[in-house]
């Protein structure tokens, strides 16, 4: 990610630097396993939550919300075979979710017995409308179903603990953005109190958009005054859950950075409920891309795409970020040239900054190839067929034989009507230049 420049606003050259930037990688979590995994058409089974789990640890995802224990006999399973089968690694924490209903919690305890490092993530909705549709309840209502599961749950954990257990809390007020944030302020300080808060043992704050309601720049107000409300501010990790109902949950995500978050809960290519959750590839590959390391590894992205495919039986779109079929592929002349003069303009300048008109990312950062870059269709122009000719075949065909060669092809696209692969375009090279001497 060194070799990238990072932006800044041409407006802003006078300054310094824009007021705010993301400077570094947030505490990351996954909720693929569980947020992803309840919103598929067939749940993952064990094998596939296993090896989606050993996807998650070789990427670098230190915190994994691995389901919801106590929501049915698979998910409690699956949980003890994570747990009792040596699949965590010492620096790995799980995360398990919760509704703050008693019997729910006691049971989250009997799934997590064992574990090294947990998360104990409980919530209940906060919003207006679900207090008024869903609960019938007012404030001082929610507030004690919240209050009354950290209560049990801080005296549930003293005994685990004791046992050697390193066992966090996590507390979502579901809902949060549909909620006041007076209200949300209150709720959370009363949870960080019953919970024992302090700087030294912070309590991880999550606050889901849950369903994405407002433009991000709104959502990034909110939350800057919603922290300032909250008395125990330093004994939070304030952590997001963005979901993408609006297509904005990667905005949310980044101007909630700035806004004063620490952590992301997201999830591969953004799986989860109804429009997804925050996609972590995008997120994270953003960072690279403006010279942050985003302290994941996504060097391997085609294989990640295929694991996740397979066990999700999702597809991910030719367009998606990053990871699309086709992001690296540029088919318009212009484009292509663009892309031809800016790899020989990187070769010639020897500075190792990568300054490729049309490709933000270098595609080997994440383990793609620069051949599939330039394809060939009707749409392409002379600079095209020349850069497949070097890249695919190691033939630096002169400057002036490109507008010649480059009518050729475009003959034969105009012919056939399709895209023509790297070994039509050699076929016509040869034909023309090799077999006509
Ligand atoms: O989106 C949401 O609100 C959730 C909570 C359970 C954290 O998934
Ligand atoms: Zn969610």
């Amino acid at each position: 990610f060194e070799k990238y420049i990072p932006f800044v606003p041409l407006k802003m050259e006078h300054r310094s630097w824009p007021d705010k930037q993301i400077t570094k990688a947030p505490i990351w979590c996954s909720v693929d396993l569980r947020d992803g995994n309840q919103a598929l058409v067939d749940p993952m089974n064990l094998q596939e939550k296993l090896e989606y789990f050993h996807t998650l640890l070789d990427i670098g995802i230190k915190e994994i919300e691995i389901g919801f224990p106590s929501a049915s006999e698979t998910e409690f399973e699956i949980c003890r075979e994570l747990i009792e089968g040596g699949h965590i690694p010492d620096d790995v924490t799980i995360q398990v979710l919760v509704q703050a209903r008693p019997h729910l919690i006691q049971r989250t305890f009997e799934a997590i017995r064992g574990a090294k490092h947990v998360i104990l993530h409980f919530y209940n909705s906060t919003s207006t409308l679900q207090r008024k549709v869903v609960f019938h309840m007012d404030m001082p209502g929610i507030t004690k179903i919240a209050t009354d599961a950290a209560k049990l749950i801080y005296e549930l954990s003293q005994s685990v603990i004791a046992e050697g257990m390193d066992l966090r809390y996590e507390y979502s007020p579901e809902s949060f953005m549909g909620t006041e944030m007076d209200y949300a302020a209150e709720i959370c300080q009363a949870v960080l109190e019953e919970l024992h808060a302090t700087p030294e043992k912070r309590v991880i704050l999550n606050l889901p958009t849950t369903v994405e309601n407002c433009m991000p720049n709104y959502f990034a107000d909110e939350l800057e005054y919603f922290i300032s409300k909250l008395p125990s501010r330093d004994c939070a990790i304030i952590s997001l859950h963005p979901h993408n109902d609006r297509g904005c949950g990667v905005a949310t995500a980044e101007m909630g950075l700035l806004a004063g978050a620490e952590r992301i809960e997201a999830t591969l290519f953004g799986n989860g409920e109804r429009t997804g959750n925050v996609d972590i590839v995008t997120l994270a590959l953003n960072m690279h891309t403006q010279g942050v390391d985003p302290e994941l590894d996504f060097s391997h992205i085609n294989r990640i795409k295929e694991m996740y495919e397979r066990c999700t039986k999702m597809k991910v779109g030719e367009r998606q970020p990053y990871a699309g079929e086709l992001v690296f592929t540029a088919f318009s002349g212009s484009h292509q040239d663009a892309i031809n003069k800016g790899t020989q303009y990187m070769r010639d300048s020897g500075s190792g900054k990568w300054e490729i008109p049309y490709l933000p990312i270098d595609p080997a950062d994440v383990g793609r190839e620069y051949e599939p870059i330039i394809r060939i269709n009707s749409q392409s122009g002379k600079g095209g067929a020349a850069f497949v000719m070097q890249h695919s075949f190691g033939f630096d065909l002169p400057k002036a034989m490109h507008p010649e060669f480059g009518h050729i092809v475009q003959v034969e696209t105009d012919r056939v009507g399709t895209e023509l692969k790297p070994e039509r375009i050699y076929e016509l090279f040869r034909e023309n230049y090799i077999d006509a001497v």
